[in-house]
């Protein structure tokens, strides 16, 4: 039905199954059709020339906006609760807490490093950060047929935002739901604003952006793209949903964790850095039956 289905990096449990979905949504037409997509390691790549690319976080970490001590800080805070994110031996229970004391304490030393919101460009401008091969063509694609893209992040919001400016590719058609830095009158950060979003809590945070959903509500399919098994809930506030198909990269640990991605998501792409898939089942679903 689509060919690139059948490339080397899709793994599916029910190839069937996705076909049944994909047959639904384009049936039903582009009108009806939402996507909500993950940002960091999803809409970003994972790696370029055999180098991790940075998330969210990240762009700020290595940024000369935190001083060397802030820098050692944070990346022991990665290196401590990273491995716990991805271990798919612990419940989520069990993580739950301890990512939101991840993301509490990063929070904490970003606003002592007294950011600056107008350096917030330069920094995203010379970090790392790239989005995945074929972006243009996922985001374009999404503004021509008027589909509604949420970028629903654990990341940075006003840091996530930026990538895409820079990119050309925050169309009107683009919503965020992130966390989203708060300046003082004189433009230095001073805290986070509202409810904390970390990896492992997006159904809460879907469920209280009910003005979002509640505008797309004669959206009743959806296609939803993570990396994380915590992004399986980002659509947890869509109104009486009909169809979701659900695709996953699957970029790190791989061996380890494909059993569980597989179960998880219709479809996964193992260590595949770009929206080639994506892009062809969006073009078939946006295509006349
Ligand atoms: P996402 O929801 O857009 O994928 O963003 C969450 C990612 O951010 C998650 O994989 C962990 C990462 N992260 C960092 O890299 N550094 C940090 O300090 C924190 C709190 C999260
Ligand atoms: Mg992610």
């Amino acid at each position: 039905m689509i060919p690139e289905l059948s490339n080397p990096s899709v793994c599916m449990s029910d190839p069937q199954r996705v076909e049944e979905i994909i047959e639904a949504i384009q049936k039903a037409g582009p009108n009806t059709l939402q996507v909500i997509s993950d940002f960091d390691m999803t809409l970003t790549r994972f790696a370029y020339n055999g180098k991790r690319c940075p998330t969210c976080h990240n762009i700020l970490d290595n940024s000369k906006l935190i001083s060397e001590e802030g820098k050692s800080q944070l990346k022991e805070l990665l290196h401590t609760y990273y491995p716990i994110e991805i271990d798919t031996n612990r419940p989520v229970e069990e993580k739950q807490p301890l990512m939101v004391e991840w993301w509490t304490k990063a929070h904490e030393l970003l606003v002592q490093e007294h950011i600056k919101k107008d350096l917030l460009q330069e920094a995203v401008r010379e970090s790392d950060a790239m989005l995945r091969e074929g972006y243009q063509l996922f985001f374009d694609h999404l503004q021509e047929h008027s589909v509604p893209l949420l970028i629903f992040s654990a990341g940075i919001g006003d840091v996530l935002e930026e990538v895409i400016r820079q990119a050309g590719v925050f169309h009107p058609n683009v919503n965020v739901i992130s966390n989203y830095m708060d300046f003082d009158e004189t433009g230095t950060l001073k805290a986070f604003k509202g409810e904390l979003i970390h990896i492992y809590n997006k159904r809460e945070g879907a469920l209280l952006n009910t003005g979002h959903f509640q505008e797309l509500k004669s959206r009743h399919n959806v296609l939803l793209l993570g990396d994380s098994l915590g992004d399986l809930t980002m659509a947890d506030g869509v109104h009486s949903m009909e169809n979701i198909l659900k695709i996953g990269f699957l970029n790190d640990k791989v061996e380890e964790r494909m059993s569980c991605y597989v179960n998880a998501y219709d479809i996964v792409l193992v260590k595949d850095e770009t929206m080639v898939v994506p892009n062809a089942i969006l073009h078939h679903l946006t295509s006349a039956k």
